[in-house]
Order: structure tokens, then sequence, then C-alpha cells
């Protein structure tokens, strides 16, 4: 069949109207007639003149409408124009170096496209009121910059993994047994069943790498921990790779590779963004030209002991104790080696230490703490049993999983990143709400 021609002209006009440039681009332009459409983000004036800040999705521009010289129907729309109101309009761009981005457009036509009424939002508006109108607060540039970054994280993971030879693998949601232990899974009543919410893609996705060998997804996970921290969600976004024939080396060099990735491409993409953020990006630079350092558990407790913090061998690192050791440096930490008691069932055994498993944890610089969770997979069928028992788990439930070492297996690991806590270190942020347009937590989860 004859291929049908399209013609450039076509495409652009189905798919946008080549008629407005956004800000940014009218902004790079510098000079001469612009039309321009977006939101007002500011309004103040008098009776013979008008100043609107408008605002898009690139950036904000001051106009000016003056009475005197636009078309009384122009005036007329412009006296009517409120925060958030959204238009069009056309005017002469010029520099202004007090206006808020140094440009500002000399109004010629404006037109209202969708009136407002009053914007619930105005300035100094609680934390709780600004969450119960998080659907009107995206609009806000905070907002929209934390949103633009975590664009370009998501970019980067993908772009990660598919360039170094990994397929992009979908496990379900929707699963027969938990897998993180049963204190943080949803149960889902499932015609007379039940199911649980996927706390991470792993046990089905370890069956797929006798397929695909290497894999990785980017998916919503979720957790019923009822913490009330900063670091916690119920649900969030988790990049997850499983490879076949890794060594414990290989993991750890992919997790330090991802998050490297990730924080490269936010320094090159958005400057601007972490600037709104006031967020230095020099606090970002060494996570791209150091070396992660690689240490033990054993080595940071007796350091932290050291430091008269009062733990012991054998606990999991607690938050206090993760924040003081991610003072010594500034990049993410690789900690190995961690007591068998504290991590999950699937995680091997180290064979030099039956007391450590082959697992590791990556904890962010600045009190961000762990954002990686990882492991050689345990290749013994009977330990993987002995320790599914030993967690209170019936092993005829895991079937499926444990076929995975009957049937030809090899040597093999993955890791979990969770995408809010690197979006919150990398933006600076206070709370791991503000890295997700609609937070879910315990005690949050409208609209
Ligand atoms: O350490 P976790 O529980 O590891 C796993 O789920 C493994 N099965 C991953 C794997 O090997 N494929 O979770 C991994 C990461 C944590 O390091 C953390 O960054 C994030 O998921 N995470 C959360 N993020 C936000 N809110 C929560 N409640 C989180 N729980 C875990
Ligand atoms: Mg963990």
């Amino acid at each position: 069949m004859p291929k049908k021609k399209i013609s450039k002209e076509t495409l652009s006009h189905s798919f946008h109207s080549k008629k407005f440039l956004s800000i940014q681009e009218a902004i790079k332009k510098g000079r001469g007639r612009v039309s321009l459409h977006g939101w007002c983000y500011r309004e103040r004036g008098s009776k013979e003149l008008r100043f609107l800040v408008l605002r898009d999705s690139s950036s904000i521009i001051q106009c000016v409408v003056e009475k005197g010289r636009v078309a009384e129907d122009v005036w007329r729309h412009a006296e009517r124009v409120r925060i958030e109101t959204s238009l069009e309009l056309r005017g002469m761009l010029k520099k202004d170096t007090r206006a808020p981005t140094g440009y500002e457009v000399i109004v010629e036509d404006l037109q209202i496209i969708g009136t407002c009424e009053n914007f619930p939002i105005q300035k100094d508006q609680s934390v709780e009121f600004l969450a119960d109108n998080r659907h009107l607060w995206l609009r806000s540039r905070r907002m929209t910059a934390i949103l633009k970054i975590r664009s370009t994280i998501f970019g980067a993971i993908h772009q990660y993994f598919r360039s170094h030879g990994f397929y992009e693998y979908q496990s379900p949601i929707l699963q027969p047994t938990q897998s993180e232990g049963g204190s943080s899974v949803f149960t889902v009543p499932y015609f007379g069943d039940t199911l649980f919410l996927a706390q991470t893609w792993q046990l089905q996705a370890e069956p797929a790498i006798f397929s695909l060998e290497r894999i990785y997804t980017l998916a919503p996970s979720f957790r019923a921990e009822k913490s009330k921290t900063s670091r916690h969600l119920t649900e969030y976004w988790h990049a997850e790779m499983e490879m076949a024939w890794s060594t414990f080396e290989d993991i750890q060099g992919h997790a330090e590779g991802v998050i490297k990735a990730c924080v490269k491409e936010v320094l090159r993409q958005n400057k601007e963004e972490l600037q709104i953020l006031e967020r230095d990006p020099k606090k970002l630079q060494p996570t791209v030209t150091k070396a992660f350092p690689r240490t033990t558990y054993t080595e940071m407790v007796e350091r932290l002991q050291k430091k008269g913090m009062a733990l012991s061998w054998g606990k999991d690192l607690r938050t206090e104790e993760e924040d003081a050791l991610s003072e010594w440096y500034d990049t993410p930490v690789i900690v190995t080696r961690y007591p068998k008691e504290v991590k999950a069932f699937y995680m091997k055994e180290d064979p030099e230490n039956p007391r450590v498993v082959l697992g590791f944890d990556v904890i962010a610089p600045e009190h961000y703490g762990e954002i990686v969770g990882a492991s050689q997979r345990e290749e013994d069928i009977h330990k993987l049993e002995e320790n599914l028992r030993g967690y209170g788990e019936d092993p005829k439930n895991y079937g499926f999983y444990l076929d995975t070492r009957r049937y030809g297996s090899v040597p093999h690991g993955g890791f979990g990143l969770g995408v809010e806590r690197l979006v919150s270190w990398i933006c600076g942020l206070e709370n791991i709400k503000d890295a997700i347009a609609f937070p879910r937590t315990v005690l949050r989860y409208r609209p």
C-alpha cells in the first residue's frame, strides 16, 4: 500500500496552534510582536493602567495594558482579569529590567478565555489549606518546578535502564502474596478471596529474568505502614530492576549509575527550577563526580557507637542513625551486609558470614534517608522455605516463586528505588508529600 504523505504543515496545524509562543520562547526572542496565552499570575493597576503577570508552563512575564492605547473592548477585558483567569494576548515585547523575568509585553489585544472566580489560594496560607486545595496548588511556581524535575527524573530512569540493556517489564499490582513484611501490606477484597496491593514488583519480576535477563519497571508500590514521617507515602512510585547473572557489585553499580544519571539530568535540564526551589546545585554536584562510598552495616554500627549513639548490632538502622551516618558523606552512601533478621526473606545469605545478607541500602545525604533497598537473591530453595516459615509465611503460597529456584536457577539480584525519596532529596524538600502531585499518606488521601 502506498504511504500517504503527511506534510509538515498539516502536522503542526493538527497538533498545536503555531500562533502562540510559550513565554520562554518569547523571552528568548527578546523583541517584536508576540502572541501568548496562559493564566494571570498576578494583577494590579489603576483606572488607566493594568499590570498583568502572565503565567504558562514555561515561565512568567509582565504584560502592561494602557487604557489610552488599546480598543475599548480590550480595556474592558483587561479590567475583568483576575488571578488565574485564562487569556490570550498579543503585544510588543521589550526588555525591562524591573519586570520579574526581565521582559515586558505592551499589550495591543487581549481576550479572556476562561473567567475565574475568586481564586481560593492567596499568600501565606497554611500547609493544610494548600493540601486540601492541591488540585489548585499544582499551578504554583513551586509545584510546577517540582513536577518538572520529577518528569526529568522519570525520563532519566527510563533512559538509564534502556541504554544498559534492560527491558521494561510490568508485574501485577494485585498480588496473591505479600513480600516485604505483612505489617505494611494493603489487603483488597477480591470476589470472596483476599489479595494484596504490590509492595514491590519483585516476586513476579524474578520469574521474568529467565526470559529477558535484564528488566526494570517504574510503577506504583503500596505500603500500609502507619508511619507519619516526612519520608513515608502509602502509594509511591518505585523504580525497580532485576538482573540475571549479576554479582552483588553489579547491583550496587547500577544503583549508583541510575542515581548519578538522574542527578546529572536534573543539573543539566532544571537549573531554573532548582533556583525557584532555592536548591543549591553545588550540594548535588559531588553525586555526579565522585564514586559513592561503600561500607558495611557492621562498620557503620561501630562508628555510630563510637559517636555515642546507643545501638546494638542486629537491629535495623533507625532514622536518626541513618541521618547521623549520612553526615559523613556528601554523596549517597552504600551500606552493605545487614543482619539477616532485619531484612526480607529473599535476600541471599553471605557465603562468608551466615549472620548477614548480601543486601544493601543506599542512604541519601542531607538527612533524606534510605532511597534504595537491594540484594542478591537467595538461590537455595531450602533456605528460602526456612526464611518464609521464620516470617510466619506458608511456603506453599509461594510455589510459583520457589519454582524459579527449581528450574534452571541463576545468580541474580535487584533493587528498588523510591522515586519520591529521590525527588525529595534532589529538590531539597521538607516533606515527601511535595514530591508527588496528589500524595497518599495515612492522614492525607484527598483530593
Ligand atoms: O527497601 P524496600 O522495601 O525494598 C523492596 O521493596 C525491594 N523488593 C526492592 C527490590 O529489590 N526490587 O523498598 C525500596 C525503596 C526504599 O529504599 C525506599 O526508597 C522506597 O522504596 N520506599 C518508600 N518510599 C516512600 N514511602 C514509603 N512508605 C516507602 N517504602 C519504601
Ligand atoms: Mg528497605
